[in-house]
């Protein structure tokens, strides 16, 4: 019951936010909250939520999203915190183009880096086609276009913790 909660809340945010993945089913979905870092608030209602996915010698920490009623508050440190101490894989990579979450994740130790290992491109390359993919299959061109068209504005950041994998 939680976790069908927790992805119907996500499926919400997944909708709504033009630089997150697209939703998949809500099965799907479920599975995928269950092994995903989740903040919530006194009743118990996700409050921000982050999930990692593995590339070929990367992880990547994706789908960084506080709910909307609570943004402004400081609630991305303590999710990207948490994210980091949920694994211990690394390198530990993030994409985005949000002023606040580079600032969440400069805090947290992430510099900002390119990737060199053309396996790990590869698969990043490979996961960002299969995404664009699913837009168009879901017809979700304004999400599709913001993406493609922002390209550029997308940083790399890694995590600069000084560990190995
Ligand atoms: C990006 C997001 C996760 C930030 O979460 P948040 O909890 O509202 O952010 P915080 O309140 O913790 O703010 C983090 C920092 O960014 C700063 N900040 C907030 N908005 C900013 C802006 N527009 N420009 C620059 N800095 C900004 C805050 O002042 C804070 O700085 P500090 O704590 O170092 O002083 C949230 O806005 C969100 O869910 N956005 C939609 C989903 C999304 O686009 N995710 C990124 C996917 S790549």
């Amino acid at each position: 019951m939680g976790a069908e909660r927790d992805a119907r809340w996500l499926l919400q945010r997944l909708r709504e936010e033009e630089d997150l993945r697209p939703p998949y089913r809500l099965q799907r979905e479920q599975r995928w909250v269950m092994e995903a870092t989740v903040l919530r608030d006194e009743d118990g209602s996700p409050t921000a939520y982050t999930e990692l996915r593995k590339h070929l010698f990367a992880v990547e920490l994706t789908t960084v999203v506080v709910d909307p009623h609570h943004r402004g508050k400081g609630l991305s440190h303590a999710l990207v915190e948490a994210a980091v101490q949920s694994t211990t894989a690394r390198p530990l990579i993030l994409f985005t183009r949000s002023a606040a979450l580079q600032r969440a994740v400069a805090r947290a130790g992430f510099v900002q880096r390119r990737i060199w290992n053309p396996l790990t491109l590869s698969s990043v390359g490979l996961r960002a086609a299969m995404r664009c993919g699913r837009m168009l299959l879901l017809g979700d061109l304004r999400k599709l276009w913001a993406q493609v068209a922002h390209v550029a504005a997308f940083r790399c950041w890694v995590l600069d913790d000084g560990k190995t994998a």
